[in-house]
């Protein structure tokens, strides 16, 4: 069946693009597109063209895939300005998501109307590029230039509601959208058709204007390139011709495709797509999981319990006694509050989040209960009691999950009869709002049980990645290895301040030092201490000499850094260089003879991640390279567009 078929209902004619799954502009559509116009233009009964789309959503863009390519022709800029030169006006009729080079296609169009459900947006920068086909040059002849700078420079789409206020669409259609189009070209017939975008005016804006703008979208940007220079195209159409404006966005945005950040923001599109749907997981089909259960309710317990509720599932809280629930659950409604605060929640949804909370010291109240998320102390002594008490209170076949950080989850599975449904589901901090969930099978657990796990993580929003045991899974375990690595920059000499700033200027938030500051040093030490007192070898670290001299972080006062109280901005500590000074000058690897750069120190330690994720791979601790870089991106920091540390790596070795 052609991709691209016509039908009729009278002078109207019915254009319906159909290449699943999610109609993507191929060189095919392309060419199918074109050839409708050419066949429309030449039959003199249609008078206007509904472009609609059949599947879930209208185009939702370029075709990714064909990214790494040579363009073949026609060319998406020259489709769309052959929509716009069409003898009838088309109009475009938007259900699901019209993104990208969907929404430019749009833009060609005489006019756009969609359902209310629908979202229209340009997220090319998302994928390190600037949109290619007029996005930066007739969006703002249509809604102005400061509503423009703010669709294309954030990649955000937009709901129908919001973009029929901006004038990015003509009308919302209740009802049938290929109905209501018809009925909506219809009625525009009787009335003067628009001026085409490409011939509308656009007056320039001031100086000042660009200046505000440049500093904004840079701040925003964190280093990713794609949205600054959108903002150059958007300024570029303003203060010249259209066609000038339309050939420098253009090699703009052919520059951009074959950069290092939009192959890094591409890879990472593709592992993200890929990780819902791991191919490990094989046919096995989840269980239905409706009621939900929480122990513990501490920093992880509550922003699990958050997260839970908002995406709508009814949660049981469960504590070791009247007190600490009640503090559990004013630390889960301290959590919503913050949402209010931020205007995010409505009083009504902090209502009915809450009211969705059962607060419970018995766990003979969990005889119903779907899924049980156990995140009480990291002791396996606690741990094993609160699965021993599951498993004679909970259903056979109800899953039950740890949130362990470190201990071994076969331990605790031996609790519990039937361990075929038990799973380790590792969330990060705070857990309503990070992404990543690490997944941790044990040899017993069911197929069933792991996609149930991998289905509870799309339900959430979350990025699943499935890892083995070991010591800290894949994040924890390539965290540690960073830090060995920092501390060894610092014995080799290089300061404190300037692995943070190396890291920094890679495109963390955060350097390594600074964030154990925030965090506390005394967690990873009382880890290590622990290890020690069970037999383990575990090296010396400098944080232990730290952690024994008071300074576990920003909490104590200090850390790595001194900080004024009250204050957040690290300073250097003479005191730690007294401390350390025996290590770094008594250096058990040898001194540097020349100082290192901020880039070889990032590259340094970059690599030494890579260099992990490598071990983690040849274990079969993570499935694929990518999985790896999901955990880095989504867990820990690692800039999006470097697109995590295995891509970074592999980019400079030039294999991807
Ligand atoms: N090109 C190629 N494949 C795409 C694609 C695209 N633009 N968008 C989605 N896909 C693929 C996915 O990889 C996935 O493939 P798979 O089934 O083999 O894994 C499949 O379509 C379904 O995708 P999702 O799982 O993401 O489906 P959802 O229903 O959850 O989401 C969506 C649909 C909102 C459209 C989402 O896929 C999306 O945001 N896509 C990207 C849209 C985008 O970034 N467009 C701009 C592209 S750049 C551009 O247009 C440049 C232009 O200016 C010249
Ligand atoms: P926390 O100390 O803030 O909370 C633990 C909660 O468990 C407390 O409220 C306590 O009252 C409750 N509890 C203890 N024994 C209990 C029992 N027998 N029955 C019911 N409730 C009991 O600890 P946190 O930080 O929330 O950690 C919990 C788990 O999550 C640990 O296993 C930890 O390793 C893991 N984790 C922690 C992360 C973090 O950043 N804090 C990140 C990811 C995992």
């Amino acid at each position: 069946m052609s991709i691209v078929t016509i039908a009729r209902e009278g002078q109207i004619a019915i254009v319906t693009v159909d290449n699943p799954p999610v109609n993507a502009l191929s060189q095919a559509l392309r060419q199918g597109l074109w050839d409708a116009v050419e066949a429309l233009d030449a039959d003199p009964e249609v008078s206007a063209v509904v472009l609609t789309c059949a599947g879930r959503t209208f185009i939702a863009g370029a075709d990714v895939r064909e990214f790494g390519r040579t363009p073949e022709p026609p060319h998406l800029p020259d489709l769309v300005a052959r929509i716009e030169a069409a003898r009838a006006p088309w109009i475009a009729a938007i259900h699901g998501s019209a993104l990208g080079g969907g929404l430019e296609v749009a833009l060609g169009c005489r006019f756009r109307v969609a359902v209310a459900s629908a979202s229209l947006g340009l997220p090319e920068v998302t994928l390190g590029i600037i949109p290619g086909a007029s996005g930066t040059v007739r969006t703002p002849r249509l809604i102005g230039v400061p509503a423009a700078v703010d669709l294309i420079t954030s990649g955000k789409p937009l709901r129908a509601e919001k973009a029929l206020t901006l004038g990015l669409i003509d009308a919302v259609i209740a009802g049938d959208l290929t109905a209501g189009a018809v009925a909506f070209a219809t009625a525009a017939l009787a009335n003067p058709l628009p001026e085409p975008l490409s011939t509308r005016p656009l007056p320039p804006e001031p100086d000042a204007f660009w200046e505000s703008q440049t500093a904004a979208v840079t701040k925003a940007a964190k280093g990713n390139h794609g949205p600054l220079r959108a903002l150059e195209a958007i300024r570029k159409a303003t203060e010249s011709s259209f066609d000038e404006a339309m050939a420098f966005e253009r090699q703009t945005f052919l520059d951009l495709r074959g950069s290092d950040q939009a192959a890094a923001l591409r890879a990472v599109f593709f592992a993200e797509r890929g990780a819902t749907r791991p191919a490990h997981l094989g046919e096995a089909k989840p269980v239905a999981i409706a009621r939900m259960a929480v122990i513990g309710g501490g920093t992880m317990g509550a922003g699990i319990a958050a997260a839970l509720r908002d995406a709508g599932l009814p949660v049981t809280l469960i504590e070791r006694d009247a007190e600490a629930l009640a503090r559990g659950i004013a630390n889960i409604r301290a959590i919503f509050e913050g949402g209010v605060k931020r205007g995010k929640l409505s009083e009504a949804q902090f209502a009915d989040r809450l009211a969705g909370v059962t607060g419970s010291t018995d766990y003979a109240s969990l005889a119903k209960t779907d899924l049980v998320i156990e995140a009480v102390f990291e002791d396996i002594e606690v741990k094993r009691a609160v699965f021993a008490q599951l498993g004679v209170a909970c259903r056979a076949d109800a899953v039950l999950a740890t949130n362990t950080s470190y201990l071994d989850p076969r331990a605790l599975e031996a609790e519990i009869p039937n361990p075929a449904r038990f799973i380790g589901l590792h969330f990060f901090s705070p857990a309503n709002v990070m992404k990543l969930l690490e997944i941790v099978p044990t040899p017993a657990t069911s197929p069933a049980t792991l996609a149930t796990a991998f289905a509870l993580a799309k339900q959430l929003g979350k990025v699943p990645v499935a890892a083995g045991i070991c010591e800290g899974f894949i994040g924890n375990r390539i965290l540690k290895r960073y830090r060995a690595a920092a501390e060894a920059l610092l014995r080799q000499g290089v300061a404190i301040a300037e692995v943070d700033a190396a890291m920094r200027g890679y495109g963390f938030a955060m350097g390594p030092f600074e964030a154990q500051d925030m965090g506390g040093l005394d967690i990873a030490y009382l880890q290590r201490e622990g290890a020690r007192a069970s037999g383990q070898a575990v090296a010396e670290t400098l944080g232990d000499i730290l952690v024994r001299a008071g300074r576990k972080g920003q909490k104590t006062g200090g850390g790595w850094y001194d900080y004024i109280p009250g204050e957040r901005k690290p300073q250097a500590s003479e005191e730690v260089a007294r401390l350390l000074a025996a290590e770094i000058t008594a250096a058990r690897t040898p001194a540097l003879s020349t100082p290192l750069s901020r880039e070889a120190i990032a590259e340094t330690l970059v690599g030494e991640m890579a260099a992990e994720g490598d071990q983690i791979l040849a274990e079969g601790i993570a499935h694929q390279a990518s999985d790896i870089d999901l955990v880095e991106i989504h867990g820990y920091g690692f800039p999006r567009w470097r697109g995590g540390p295995m891509h970074a790596r592999d980019r400079k070795l030039g294999k991807v």
